[in-house]
């Protein structure tokens, strides 16, 4: 299959031009003015910005968590991300505390295999850290192609490492070349918060939000860099929401510390006021919550900035059923909302249509820098000759209407229902294959590819 892309604005992470972009293949082959190949398929994208397949490097597909399970597996997750743009996911092992990190392996390439439409990758999350999982780490960056460690500093019992593990995982870590990303909150600070509201008879969704204050993810922030500070090992805070724990990264800068961070569509542009006082809130469960109108403006400005690498979703959907479980008990909602689909055209719409960021910013924290820091560029996360044709084709000025009759994701509801947008998604192309086209998915289970990752640094980007 050859395809020809006529005349479209490339966006890259560096440059915008109209150009030509021949693919053939799974490989972009050439790129440049008045193209002259005979293709299968010529693609006229006049008007249309043409840009490297969308990366969310933060999903949770098939996840059993809080007694339940996420509500999207990897036929039905990666579909959906492919609609919005994004062409590859990275989603989380969760190691069983006890058990080893290669039997989580294999339970997870169990819900992928012959399923996923989308190209995809895992995160090792390490919930159990002694000498023998420090050797399967090892295997897992040298052999399996699995290079980033996601830790927990809440959620005890269940994910939760303390802090004399993580300093022995960075340690490790750092040798092998790999990457350590956190959910970085304090977590028995939250446990104890909970429990006083649950003593007090405050049940409503709103209190899981007012159990998790800004210090509690600042704290966290502030001690994961001093960690990696003292351990020299790269490290990614994931889902960062709040001006306190970006200060917390900002003041590592000023010791010359690199810490990578990443955002989630949903702090950017949504906030606390939508945890009223009733169940509706449920909507919004996640850890850590929503935040304020301030926060927003410190995200956006910390991506402008050069703090904020990576726009993820933090994907962890849930039907209203399950989000039931917490009618009468906040802390037993499952945690986590629907975003996969949507994020590459919320972050267009919120962040360039409004001239919040530029369009190759929109590319970099979207696309390349995930490629960059997780080990896969440029075969991954850019427009060039000789990467994988993954590509979207974008209208700019077409407006659309979020809502969860449209939507592609196996969730009964939408947490941006009615939310106008400025730019959709039209043609969706993965290596070198038409995946959407006139709102249709063109591939079937099975067609999504693991990617295997190679080794990362502090200076990547
Ligand atoms: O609420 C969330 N974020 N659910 C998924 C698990 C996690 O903490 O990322
Ligand atoms: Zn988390
Ligand atoms: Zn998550």
């Amino acid at each position: 299959m050859s395809i020809l892309i006529k005349n479209g604005r490339v966006v890259t992470a560096s440059e915008t031009y109209i150009a030509d972009v021949y693919t053939k293949g799974e490989k972009i082959v050439a790129i440049g003015k008045d193209l002259n190949y005979d293709a299968d398929k010529v693609i006229d994208a006049t008007d249309k910005l043409v840009f490297p397949g969308g990366i969310d490097p933060h999903v949770h597909l098939d996840m059993p968590f809080m007694g339940t399970y996420s509500s999207d597996d990897y036929e039905t997750g990666t579909r959906a991300a492919l609609h919005g743009g994004t062409t590859m996911v990275i989603d989380f092992i969760l190691q069983t505390q006890g058990d080893t990190l290669h039997n989580a392996l294999k339970t997870w390439q169990g819900k992928s295999k012959g399923k996923a439409i989308g190209d995809y990758s895992y995160h090792m999350a390490v919930t159990d850290f002694n000498d023998d999982v420090a050797k399967e780490v090892v295997q897992m960056i040298e052999e399996e192609g699995i290079s980033s460690f996601k830790t927990f500093m809440a959620y005890k019992g269940a994910l939760m490492i303390d802090d004399g593990q993580m300093v022995q995982l960075m340690k490790v870590v750092k040798k092998y070349g790999g990457l350590v990303t956190v959910h970085a909150t304090n977590g028995d600070m939250i446990d104890s918060l909970i429990a006083k509201n649950q003593a007090e008879g405050n049940m409503a969704p709103i209190y899981h939000y007012l159990s998790q204050p800004e210090v509690t993810e600042a704290e966290a922030s502030g001690r994961f860099a001093d960690m990696l500070e003292y351990t020299g090992c790269p490290g990614y805070i994931v889902h960062m929401t709040c001006e306190g724990a970006l200060n917390a990264v900002r003041k590592a800068t000023q010791r010359n510390q690199k810490v990578f961070v990443e955002t989630c569509t949903q702090y950017l542009v949504l906030d606390a006021s939508l945890y009223e006082d009733n169940f509706e809130g449920a909507k919004w469960v996640m850890s850590p919550p929503l935040r304020e109108k301030k926060d927003q403006a410190a995200l956006w400005s910390g991506i402008n900035q050069g703090l904020v690498q990576v726009v993820g979703t933090d994907h962890c959907p849930f039907m209203w059923e399950q989000k039931k479980m917490g009618i009468d008990d906040f802390s037993k909602i499952p945690n986590g909302h629907p975003a996969i689909e949507h994020r590459m055209e919320l972050l267009f719409s919120e962040g360039v249509h409004k001239g919040k960021i530029s369009l190759t910013k929109y590319v970099e924290v979207a696309s390349t820098n995930a490629a960059k820091i997780f080990g896969m560029y440029p075969r991954k996360g850019t427009l060039a000759v000789g990467s994988d044709a993954d590509i979207v084709i974008f209208d700019p000025k077409k407006e659309h209407v979020i809502s969860v009759d449209t939507h592609h994701m196996n969730c009964d509801y939408s947490g941006y229902e009615g939310m106008k947008i400025t730019g959709k998604t039209e043609t969706v192309i993965l290596r070198g294959q038409v995946a959407i086209e006139n709102e249709e998915c063109h591939l079937k289970a099975g067609n999504g590819q693991f990617i295997p990752r190679g080794k990362t640094s502090k200076t990547v980007i």
